[in-house]
């Protein structure tokens, strides 16, 4: 097990990486976190293995030690092509079993499996099956943020970052003109807005972008004058209505790169504005703050016993995988077709 005193060592080792973090963690957490850091680091080197983690993660996971950071396509893209032998998936479990389905040879590692979403867990396989028997002929588009077992089956998964494209693809592949869209209702609707096809809906949410209201931007608006508001595709459509912008987290991300509002709020999960106001200190992120309880299970000293004792490792019947990874594998070529294009 790893030493993990708060020694001058350790400080001078870790000084540069505090410098980065600063703002947003606070001097007297560094001396619980730094030696957590530099064990992580060292394990990661020792055994083969990356972090992947999702940009929800806290600024101290996310600035200090993932190799790989980003929305929930970019995670499914890095983890379909790391050379890595183990993966630890600094995120919720449906991330993990995303990792494992396209390397079903690596080993995925959840620091705490408990790690759920309410999206994830509002559809079953078996209640994709009906829906298919309610709607023949229709193919089914599945966010990532469900269980392996549900995207197997599924035609193809999206992201909120590429739902719209997707949906179009696989209805002009299917010579339809519309799809069965799971689980999450808003993202629905509102991808329902950018796109001919119609969507037919489930009724899932996620239990922090749900609880935004409309009234909560004007009030954001009301309170901070000038404000840009960016918000995530799993609000209610009356919250998107009233923002400036809507887009997957590393959407907003660029979007404030680009744009450099001089005052922003991300309307989303906490930990996001605190990563990227490490990236743009001139930036004023005003910050209303919805934690989600499963990404929040992910600790520094969870990810370390992770490494440490190679647990806990991602299953997945290797059938339902494979069916899961053709859904996986259809909408990153999706991507691929559209940057190439
Ligand atoms: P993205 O990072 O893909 O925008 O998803 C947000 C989310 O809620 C993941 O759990
Ligand atoms: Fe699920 Fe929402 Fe948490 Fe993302 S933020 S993991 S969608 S509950």
């Amino acid at each position: 097990m790893a030493d993990l005193a708060y020694t001058p060592a350790v400080a001078e080792a870790t000084r540069d990486l505090y410098r980065k973090v600063a703002k947003v963690v606070p001097e007297i957490e560094w001396p619980v976190h730094a030696p957590t850091i530099l064990a992580i680091n060292a394990l990661k080197r020792e055994k083969n293995a990356v972090i992947l983690a999702h940009n929800y993660m806290t600024p101290e996971i996310f600035h200090c030690v993932a190799d790989v950071v980003g929305d929930s396509l970019q995670l499914a893209r890095e983890a379909a092509k790391t050379d890595a032998r183990i993966i630890v998936q600094a995120g919720v479990h449906f991330m993990a079993e995303t990792s494992k389905v396209l390397s079903p040879d690596k080993t995925v590692l959840i620091p705490d499996p408990e790690a759920g979403c309410s999206l994830a867990d509002s559809i079953s396989g078996a209640d994709v099956r009906l829906l298919k028997q309610k709607y023949p002929g229709l193919p089914v588009v599945t966010y990532v943020n469900t269980s392996a077992e549900v995207k197997a089956e599924s035609d193809v998964c999206c992201t909120s970052s590429n739902a719209a494209a997707v949906v179009e693809d696989i209805a002009r592949e299917w010579g339809v003109d519309a799809v069965l869209m799971v689980p999450d209702e808003f993202l629905a609707l509102n991808t329902a807005k950018k796109t001919a096809v119609k969507i037919i809906s489930w009724k899932g949410h996620c239990e922090v972008h749900e609880r935004f209201t409309a009234a909560d931007i004007r009030g954001f608006r009301e309170a901070h004058p000038g404000v840009v508001v960016l918000a995530h595709p799993e609000c209610q459509p009356e919250v998107i209505a009233e923002a400036d912008f809507a887009g997957s987290t590393s959407g907003m991300l660029s979007y404030v790169g680009k744009h450099r509002p001089g005052r922003v709020v991300l309307v989303t999960e906490c930990s996001m504005s605190d990563n990227v106001a490490v990236e743009f200190p001139e930036i004023e992120f005003v910050r209303p703050c919805n934690l989600c309880p499963h990404m929040k299970r992910i600790t520094l000293p969870k990810i370390l016993h992770s490494l440490e004792t190679m647990s806990v490792e991602v299953i997945v019947d290797p059938a339902v995988a494979a069916r899961a990874k053709k859904s996986v594998e259809r909408m990153l070529a999706v991507g691929a077709a559209k940057k190439a294009a």
